[in-house]
């Protein structure tokens, strides 16, 4: 998103020369400081969390519909952490990946912003949930909930013979083809993101694929929407989900932010704080 690349990704953020969307960031948590005339579900004072474009800044201008109220026992700054990625791992594992109680389930990518959401998601609607991640972030992943933990640098999950329901890759990191083989007879496998070319797989093969035995092969955009939000929230005051937040920055610092959760290792989320008055 912020570099266009690949290249015809440009064709689904859009601008092909220059971005057409120039305020970046889109997650944000804060106080309603004033509403338009026609707002029926919020006032000024309320505390939300959602989405809109141009969120790395002190105020934003948002639609009610991709809003909803903060919940009560996190921070500013974990809600902040919430609504992309968490969006994404829900409508992943429910709407893509159609997860079913006592299922195994895999989740490739899980030490991520993408990835923490999912596995305590697929935690929560009672899934057997595999996670798969770096040395480093083994103890997170077992923490937040994981039954089992693949260390990525030791195991290769898809030669170990090993087979899953529902396969999310938060981030795909092997050939479709691989993934195909992990799956279970009727399993599915949603890719969430990942290089070009597990994209271009993802986008061209994977409906092929998909007609071809009993294997599912998606890929697909979250779409944000206050409903999502709302549910979102009731996970979080029920502690069924908590944000992992690895480091937070400066709002003057955001394009350092940047290039560290480029670098494809947060652990969890990166938070951008915006000082206000002696309050962040
Ligand atoms: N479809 C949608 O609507 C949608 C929405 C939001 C985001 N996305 C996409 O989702 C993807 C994930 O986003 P994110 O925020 O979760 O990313 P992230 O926070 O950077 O997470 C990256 C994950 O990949 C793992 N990883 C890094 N290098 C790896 C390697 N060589 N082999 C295996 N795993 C490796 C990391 O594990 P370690 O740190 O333990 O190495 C971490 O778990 C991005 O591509 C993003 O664009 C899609």
């Amino acid at each position: 998103m912020m570099r266009g690349k690949p290249f015809f990704a440009r064709l689904v953020i859009g601008g092909l020369r220059k971005p057409k969307i120039t305020r970046p960031g889109v997650d944000v948590a804060g106080q309603v400081e004033a509403v338009g005339r026609n707002v029926t579900q919020f006032k000024p004072g309320d505390e939300v969390f959602g989405a809109c474009r141009g969120a790395f800044a002190e105020y934003v201008c948002v639609i009610e519909d991709k809003l909803a109220l903060k919940p009560a026992n996190i921070s500013f700054e974990e809600a902040a952490a919430v609504p992309v990625a968490a969006i994404t791992a829900l409508q992943g594992l429910r709407d893509e990946g159609r997860i079913q109680r006592g299922q195994k389930v895999l989740v490739d990518g899980a030490s991520g912003g993408v990835g923490t959401f999912a596995v305590q998601i697929a935690k929560s609607f009672g899934a057997e949930v595999t996670a798969v991640c770096s040395t480093r972030n083994v103890d997170t992943a077992r923490s937040i909930g994981a039954d089992r933990v693949i260390d990525y640098t030791r195991e290769d999950f898809t030669q170990s013979g090993q087979r899953y329901d529902l396969i999310i890759a938060a981030n795909a990191y092997h050939s479709i083809f691989d993934y195909r083989r992990a799956l279970r007879p009727k399993g599915i496998y949603v890719m969430a993101g990942g290089g070009g070319v597990q994209m271009l797989e993802g986008m061209f093969l994977g409906p092929l694929l998909s007609l071809i035995g009993s294997k599912k092969m998606r890929s697909f955009l979250a779409r944000i929407n206050k409903k999502d939000l709302v549910l979102l929230k009731d996970l979080l005051e029920a502690g069924k989900v908590v944000p992992v937040i690895d480091r937070r920055f400066p709002l003057s610092e955001a394009a350092q932010a940047i290039r560290y959760v480029e670098e494809e290792h947060a652990k969890g989320k990166v938070v951008i704080t915006v000082e206000h008055d002696n309050e962040t």
